[in-house]
């Protein structure tokens, strides 16, 4: 299986952040991403404005965005309203979102695991009917902020209902950033003995750095596709404390280096942060984007 790399810095790495970015701008980014190779690329989400103001915009972003073209672009959708919008939008996948933990999913949508699988089921139909692939993403796969340490059943159960449902891949969120490799390990073991793993999607959060060593664990084990954020943008606004999504560059850098394809150009992935730096006028986290800007300036 080909290695995939999913481009999550509009929507995750935009949503937690102080500063409001114009749309513009957010399209400015996309077009950068697009110019540096990246073909998977979730652009934003249909939520309540009141909850996620930063993505407010997504009607006029998505209007902007060549939706037909060769990028494939999805965006976040909780409910038949939020798919809907994506739908009218032009937009050929969604993602759905749940989680393992009961308190997280609360929180984040407002609804228990069992109410946001029911909801979900209108969206699977509907995306059947107007074929439309569907994501599927669970978050809280090893701790939560609320619940602590997470249950792999749990984990494997909520997975097996939305791949059932006709989600075509499980993100796996981890998404405090709190894992290390053993832990991915154990949880990757109880799923892969019934979940094929062309069938998982490693979404890891960087908050201790263990990101990419999360991302070689998964690699070992048959993952290969994988969430990450331009120059490490994002966090969760219903995760507190949780920092940036792992690193497109660092992820890059890494597969490069070990002797692995992306098909992305890293020096144009540099354009697309330095362009998102600049906007929001703080630096970004990214080790390789860093490093990689240092050496490129000297
Ligand atoms: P709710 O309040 O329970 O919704 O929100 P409701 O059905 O009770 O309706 C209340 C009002 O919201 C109504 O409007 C609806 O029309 C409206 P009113 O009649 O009062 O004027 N409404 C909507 N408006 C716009 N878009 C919609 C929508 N649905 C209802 N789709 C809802 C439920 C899920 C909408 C809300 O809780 C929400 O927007 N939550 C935000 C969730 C979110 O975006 N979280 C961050 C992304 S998840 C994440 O980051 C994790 C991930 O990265 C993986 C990882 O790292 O783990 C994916
Ligand atoms: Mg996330």
């Amino acid at each position: 299986m080909a290695l995939k790399i999913t481009e999550v810095g509009p929507r995750d790495g935009l949503q937690n952040e102080k500063s409001e970015v114009p749309t513009r701008d957010k399209f400015e980014f996309i077009q950068k991403l697009i110019r540096a190779g990246l073909i998977h690329i979730e652009a934003t989400s249909f939520v309540r404005k009141e909850n996620i103001p930063q993505l407010g915009d997504a009607k006029e972003l998505s209007s902007l965005l060549d939706l037909n073209g060769k990028t494939q672009f999805s965006a976040l959708t909780p409910n038949l309203k939020g798919y809907q919008a994506a739908l009218e939008a032009g937009y050929k996948e969604v993602a759905v979102f749940t989680a393992a933990s009961e308190s997280f999913v609360k929180k984040n949508i407002n609804r228990t695991i069992q109410e946001s699988i029911d909801g979900f089921k209108e969206i699977f139909q509907e995306a059947k009917k107007d074929g439309l692939k569907v994501r599927g993403y669970v978050s809280t796969v090893i701790d939560c902020p609320y619940e602590g340490k997470i249950d792999p059943k749990k984990v494997l159960e909520v997975s097996k209902i939305l791949l059932d449902q006709g989600a075509y891949e499980i993100s796996l969120g981890e998404t405090i950033g709190t894992a290390v490799p053993s832990e991915v390990e154990t949880l990757l073991n109880v799923l892969l003995k019934e979940i094929p793993a062309d069938k998982l999607a490693g979404h890891f959060h960087d908050t201790y750095g263990m990101a990419i060593s999360n991302v070689q664990k998964s690699y070992e084990m048959g993952i290969r596709s994988f969430d990450s954020s331009s120059g490490g943008l994002g966090g969760c606004p219903y995760a507190k404390g949780a920092s940036g999504n792992l690193a497109t560059e660092d992820l890059v850098y890494y597969f490069h280096k070990s002797g692995i394809e992306t098909g992305i150009d890293l020096s144009k992935l540099l354009e697309a942060s330095s362009f998102m730096e600049s906007i929001l006028q703080r630096k970004l986290a990214s080790r390789s984007y860093i490093a990689l800007r240092a050496k490129a300036a000297s």
